[in-house]
């Protein structure tokens, strides 16, 4: 019988980093997090921010927002209006918050699908869409730890060759 070594062994070479885990002990942390992803977004990228009532999705969502405009006033929350869009050099940008939403179909009618194929999105609460995501897309799963955060980002389809670039 093989030893647990030589089995991990017979499996090592090239791995593909489809998921990581960051640190971020305040704030300041979350946004920096947000810009460094801003900065590598382009038209038709999906991010989905996932985390309970105040693990810091909009913190991140933010710093992506000033990122990708170059400016640096604090962009409102969508709770309200579910949607708010933005546009830079790159294009447009749309910050989604999909707690209030209903159903999967009031976000269809938002234009939420011809978003995700034009527009870097980034979504709040993608978990109310019921699994009716694009298969290319970026998960960053926030979660409180010792005062602070950690982001755990996991990459699909495309994604998951482009985590080491953020
Ligand atoms: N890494 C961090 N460490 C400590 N506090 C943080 C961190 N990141 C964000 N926060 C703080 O957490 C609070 C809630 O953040 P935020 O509004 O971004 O959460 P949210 O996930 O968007 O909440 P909601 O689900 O209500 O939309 C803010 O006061 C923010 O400054
Ligand atoms: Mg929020």
């Amino acid at each position: 019988m093989r030893s647990p070594v030589a089995a991990s062994a017979a499996v090592s070479g090239p791995v593909s980093l489809d998921s990581r885990e960051i640190s971020l002990p305040d704030a300041a942390a979350t946004v920096a997090l947000g810009q460094r992803l801003g900065a590598v977004l382009s038209g038709g990228d999906v991010i989905c921010l996932k985390g309970g009532l105040g693990a810091g999705k909009t913190t991140l969502a933010r710093g992506a927002i000033s990122a990708w405009t170059g400016a640096d006033e604090e962009a409102p929350s969508p709770t309200y209006t579910l949607v708010q869009t933005y546009d830079g050099p790159r294009g447009e940008l749309w910050h989604v918050d999909l707690y209030r939403l209903k159903t999967p179909d009031e976000a269809w009618e938002l234009g939420l699908e011809e978003a995700f194929a034009e527009a870097a999105c980034l979504i709040e609460w993608p978990e109310r869409l019921d699994g009716h995501l694009p298969p290319n897309r970026l998960d960053i799963a926030l979660e409180p730890r010792d005062g602070g955060r950690t982001a755990r980002l996991i990459g699909h389809g495309a994604w998951r060759t482009r985590l080491d670039a953020i």
